[in-house]
This record gives C-alpha cells, sequence and structure tokens, in this order.
C-alpha cells in the first residue's frame, strides 16, 4: 500500500499543543501519543479512512484489530457490553494499562475497519495525564496500536516513534519516557470465564485476585480470539539467544539482576540491576534497541523470572526470538 508522506510536527504537552493534536485527530489525520505502556499511533476510531491511515503508516497486515481508547469509565461502558466481571475488571485497573475485549454494545461508534469486522471491540483507558487530555479533547475513541513499523520494537519514548514512523503521521506529543514500557494486559470477557489474550502491565496474579482463575493465555499464532498475535513480533535485527547462562563471542547481553558477566559481551546492558521486575520491563524495548545499535549479530538475554510482570517480559522476549 502507498502511504502518504507528510511532515511530522513534535508537539508538548501544553494546552494549545493538545488542541492541536486534537484538531488533527478529529479532521482524520495520525497522532502519536504517549501512554503509560507505550507510544500509540492514533486514528479517530469512527472514521475508517482515517484508520486506514494507521495500517498503512505501520505498514500492518489489515486483518489485525486495533484498540480504541477514551478517557474515562463511563465512556467506554457505552462502546461495548460488559458483563459483571468485565465489570469488576474496569473498575479495578482503570485507568491503566488493560484492555478488555468485549461484544460491542449496539451504541458502538467503533468502525469496522478498527474491528476488522469482528464483532467484538477492544477498549482501554489509558492511565497517562496526556493521553486522558487527548481522548477528552478527541471527543471520540481514538484506535491506537504501538507506534511502531509492523514488527518492530515498541517505542517508549518520542525518539522511538520518530525513527520508525517520522515522515509518514502528522504529530508526535512527546511527553518523555512511557513508565510500565510493556503493552497492556489484553483481557477477552466475553460471557464465560475471563481469559487473557496476551500478557502485559498488569499482572496476571492481580487481574485473578479480582476475577477468580482465568481461562490460560492465547499464544498461539493465527488464534482467532487475537488475531494480531503473531509469534515474530517486538522483532530486533540482532538474533535472540534466550535463557543464557555464560556468554559468547560477539554477543551483545541483556543481563537481569547481574546474572551475566560484562566481560567479552560486545555492549551490556542489565533491565534491573536490583532484581525489580516493573524496572526491568520499562527499560526492555530501550535497551533491546540500544544493543542492536551495537551491531552484535546476536543478544543474549539472561532468564527472567516469570511471575508478576515477568510473564509480559518473557513474551516478548519469546516473540523477538522467534523465526521471522
Ligand atoms: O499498551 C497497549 O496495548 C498499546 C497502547 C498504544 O494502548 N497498544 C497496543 O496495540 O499494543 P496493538 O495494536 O499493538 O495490539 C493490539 C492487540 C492485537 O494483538 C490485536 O489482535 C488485539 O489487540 N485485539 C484488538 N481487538 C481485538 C478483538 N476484538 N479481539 C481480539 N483481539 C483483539
Ligand atoms: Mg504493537
Amino acid at each position: 500500500m502507498q502511504h502518504r508522506l507528510r511532515d511530522t510536527q513534535i508537539l508538548g504537552t501544553d494546552d494549545a499543543s493538545i488542541g492541536r493534536a486534537a484538531g488533527i485527530l478529529r479532521a482524520g489525520g495520525l497522532v502519536s501519543f504517549p501512554t503509560e505502556t507505550v507510544y500509540g499511533l492514533g486514528a479517530d476510531a469512527t472514521n475508517g479512512e482515517a484508520v486506514a491511515g494507521i495500517y498503512s503508516a505501520k505498514q500492518r497486515p489489515a486483518f489485525n484489530p486495533l484498540i480504541s481508547h477514551l478517557p474515562s469509565l463511563e465512556q467506554a461502558l457505552v462502546q461495548g457490553n460488559f458483563d459483571d466481571r468485565a465489570k469488576q475488571l474496569a473498575a479495578a485497573f482503570w485507568p491503566g494499562p488493560l484492555t478488555l475485549v468485549v461484544p460491542v454494545s449496539a451504541e458502538c461508534s467503533v468502525s469496522d475497519l478498527a474491528r476488522a469486522g469482528l464483532d467484538t471491540v477492544a477498549l482501554r483507558v489509558p492511565d497517562h495525564p496526556v493521553a486522558q487530555s487527548l481522548l477528552s479533547a478527541a471527543g471520540r475513541p481514538v484506535a491506537a496500536p504501538s507506534a511502531n513499523l509492523s514488527g518492530t520494537v515498541s517505542p517508549t519514548c518520542a525518539a522511538h516513534v520518530l525513527e520508525g514512523l517520522g515522515g509518514r503521521i502528522d504529530a508526535i506529543v512527546d511527553a518523555g519516557p512511557c513508565s510500565v514500557g510493556v503493552e497492556s494486559t489484553i483481557v477477552a470477557c466475553m460471557g464465560g470465564r475471563p481469559r487473557i489474550l496476551r500478557p502485559g502491565g498488569v499482572a496476571r496474579e492481580d487481574i485473578e485476585r479480582v476475577v477468580g482463575a482465568i481461562g490460560e493465555s492465547s499464544h498461539a499464532a493465527g488464534s482467532l480470539l487475537a488475531p494480531g498475535m503473531l509469534a515474530s513480533h517486538y522483532a530486533p535485527r540482532a538474533a535472540m539467544r534466550l535463557a543464557a547462562s555464560v556468554v559468547q563471542s560477539g554477543e551483545a547481553v541483556l543481563d537481569f539482576s547481574g546474572q551475566l558477566s560484562s566481560g567479552s559481551a560486545v555492549a551490556y546492558l542489565d533491565l534491573s540491576p536490583d532484581g525489580d521486575l516493573a524496572h526491568a520491563a520499562a527499560n526492555l524495548f530501550a535497551f533491546m534497541r540500544k544493543l542492536d545499535a551495537s551491531g552484535a549479530a546476536q543478544i543474549a538475554v539472561a532468564p527472567i523470572p516469570r511471575n508478576g510482570l515477568g510473564e509480559a517480559i518473557n513474551d516478548r522476549l519469546s516473540r523477538a526470538a522467534a523465526d521471522r
């Protein structure tokens, strides 16, 4: 698909800039904005043509449905049919790094294209003051995947967005680095027991504390429930070698809690010398980019615990390591 090139404005977070960004969205343009998870690439979710611009800017396969962002729980409730457990999860974690997939409501204004023709809709109320002001000013659901070219590492600061999408989108609202650093946890609430479709910024343990035991994650490539969950995703150029216990020659090292030695490494970064999984999640994508930029052919990654945010971190790492 041919994509129209344009000047990409870098906007601040003052009222005038937010007003300008909202105006671009309402006019059908493409604006990257910060959330606490990653930077999103936003378009008016109710405008199919605007949403088509997201797919072409990202070079994303068009069968992949998008998350629609709302500034408040009340506004999200209008778009979908929430069962009791969906309501409990929304009350517990919104605003926050949680996306709920629910059946569309009769009033749902999200375009068919943003839902990829499904009769369900993915909704999220982000916990970021700048995202909330922008969404309020836009006055409609804003569809937004992560603001990167399809298949590359998600952006956690404005410079990452510019690197991948500069010249392809209308504006970037720069509010500094994202605090969570991995995408939202996606939970499907379709009447039965809720299911995690993608691990993310809310830990499974915290979700189970609210709604009890939940269904297994669906990691399978091509799964009908989460059509966007391609096995190879979040990929750096370098090969990734997971659960490394020693460093091989020529490798860059992505360590956790000082398990690997920096001695012979081409480049070395520790996601969290203190072993803090939240810090590790916040650093993950930026560190993958930095190690990739070292030019090393392979990145050795230390084992990372699987509890809490470790589930999302391990999920992203195994996608980055998958055959492409
Ligand atoms: O943190 C995040 O979730 C970021 C920020 C910008 O909100 N967004 C994000 O979006 O990661 P994206 O497009 O990269 O991932 C959305 C995922 C895809 O895997 C897609 O298949 C799934 O959500 N999804 C969207 N709508 C769905 C639906 N109706 N049913 C099942 N899966 C859906
Ligand atoms: Mg993405």
